[in-house]
């Protein structure tokens, strides 16, 4: 028997478009990209977590010379959240990636490593986080869940 997954997920034009909240995410993933630590790649990468109580946790990526001991911007940002045992819950994770790297008709798309992470943290809390993409052309996807980025995920329940 064939069986199918579907999802959705929103596309806005413009970052205009999308909730305060969704927009400050935004905004802060940027300007933490333009902290990364990429001297190898040059390929800057932001991400910002904004929390249920307002907090905002930030992450950049960061590289090495002895490859791969860097680590992605999301993972990061994942990761300082997970250290601090906080009450508040992930309620957006934006991520912005790849700045003039890109060319306008390229995505910039989260890595598997960190769906993975991601899902670990989605997992502990009540609540699914959204998951925000800006893309070159300034237009933003929302994802519901990183259910629907990344499906039958080792550990599934
Ligand atoms: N990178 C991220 O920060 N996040 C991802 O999801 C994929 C890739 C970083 C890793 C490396 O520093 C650079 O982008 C090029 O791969």
């Amino acid at each position: 028997m064939k069986k199918e997954f579907r999802f959705q997920y929103e596309h806005f034009t413009s970052i205009l478009e999308m909730n305060t909240e969704q927009i400050v995410a935004v905004q802060a993933a940027e300007l933490a990209s333009m902290d990364a630590y990429a001297p190898y790649s040059n390929f800057k990468v932001g991400a910002a977590l904004l929390l249920t109580d307002g907090t905002m946790i930030i992450g950049n990526n960061q590289e090495n010379k002895a490859f791969p001991s860097g680590l992605c911007a999301e993972r990061v940002a994942l990761f300082n959240f997970g250290s601090q045992n906080l009450e508040a819950e992930i309620k957006y994770l934006a991520i912005v990636g790849g700045g003039e790297m890109l060319k306008p008709d390229e995505i910039f798309s989260p890595c598997g490593s960190c769906r993975q992470v991601m899902a670990e943290y989605a997992d502990k809390q009540a609540t699914p986080f959204q998951i925000i993409l800006k893309n070159p052309d300034g237009s933003c996807y929302v994802f519901e869940s990183i259910s629907h980025l990344l499906p039958f995920v080792f550990g599934n329940k």
